[in-house]
């Protein structure tokens, strides 16, 4: 399979973001319940790793629980956090093995202790994963992000470490819960809702967007490739003009 950030003349890959939505309607068109289509939705988040390495993308980045779903049931959401649990103890050799790193963005102080703990462990031990990183987002919301990383940027001021005139969008960016990750190249969302639902409201000011009908637990390895496809015809410009672009791309067809 062709590995994107080679693709010449074609924007690259690098970072992948997805806002999985619509396993609820999945589990009620089949007269399940919830849950059974979270735990679809769990299948399909292994699947989508697995193109992913295959693809040879580098991050990417999943909405697993947002600041607004703790509003949710509270079965649904311990049925959720089990989820979780599972798929860290079962895809833990994994993520070893073929080197994918587990990264958590969120308020993860609202989680549970066991939660927390599992999540700091996995983290710590695929520390060194060189193939993918895996970021999961829990308990994220984009707006919390940027005030909790405003609330840091003015302690620091107060406390004289900062100086603010110093302050610019790269440096504040090292402030967000992402800190160092690309900013997201493409964002896709499933199940037809055409919105970001306070995802990455930071990090995707020039990602491509692209949203598919499809619901979170039918998204397969012909579905990311349609998303892909897609993006591969988008002509990113990041506010300069096209004779600006051009030239860009062209050094980048000759560094390949
Ligand atoms: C949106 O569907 C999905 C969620 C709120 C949770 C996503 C979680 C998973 C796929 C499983 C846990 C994740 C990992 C990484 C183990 P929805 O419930 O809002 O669907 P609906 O809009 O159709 O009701």
């Amino acid at each position: 399979m062709s590995k994107l950030t080679k693709t010449t003349r074609r924007p690259p890959l690098e970072h992948l973001a997805i806002i999985m939505d619509g396993n609820g309607r999945w589990a009620k068109q089949r007269e399940l319940p919830r849950i059974a289509g979270h735990q679809q939705g769990v299948k399909t988040v292994t699947r989508i790793v697995d193109e992913c390495v295959s693809h040879g993308i580098r991050f990417l980045s999943l909405f697993a629980f947002s600041s607004e779903n703790w509003g949710r049931p509270r079965p649904e959401i311990d049925a959720l956090m089990g989820l979780l649990l599972q798929f860290l103890s079962s895809q833990r050799l994994k993520m070893l093995t073929e080197g994918i790193r587990l990264r958590v963005i969120g308020d993860l102080s609202r989680l549970s202790a066991p939660v927390q703990a599992a999540l700091t462990d996995a983290e710590r031990e695929t520390a060194q994963g060189q193939t993918l990183t895996l970021v999961l987002a829990l308990s994220y919301g984009g707006r919390d992000e940027i005030m909790r990383a405003a609330k840091r940027i003015a302690r620091e001021a107060l406390e004289g470490r900062l100086n603010i005139d110093q302050l610019d969008n790269k440096s504040f960016s090292t402030f967000l819960d992402t800190g160092e990750i690309p900013e997201p190249d493409l964002l896709i969302r499933t199940s037809g809702e055409i919105r970001i639902s306070n995802f990455f409201l930071w990090q995707a000011a020039y990602a491509e967007l692209y949203f598919t009908d499809v619901l979170w637990p039918d998204f397969d390895a012909e579905e990311l490739q349609k998303a892909l496809d897609d993006y591969l015809q988008r002509k990113r410009r990041f506010g300069l003009t096209d004779d600006q672009v051009e030239p860009q791309l062209r050094m980048r067809e000759s560094n390949d």
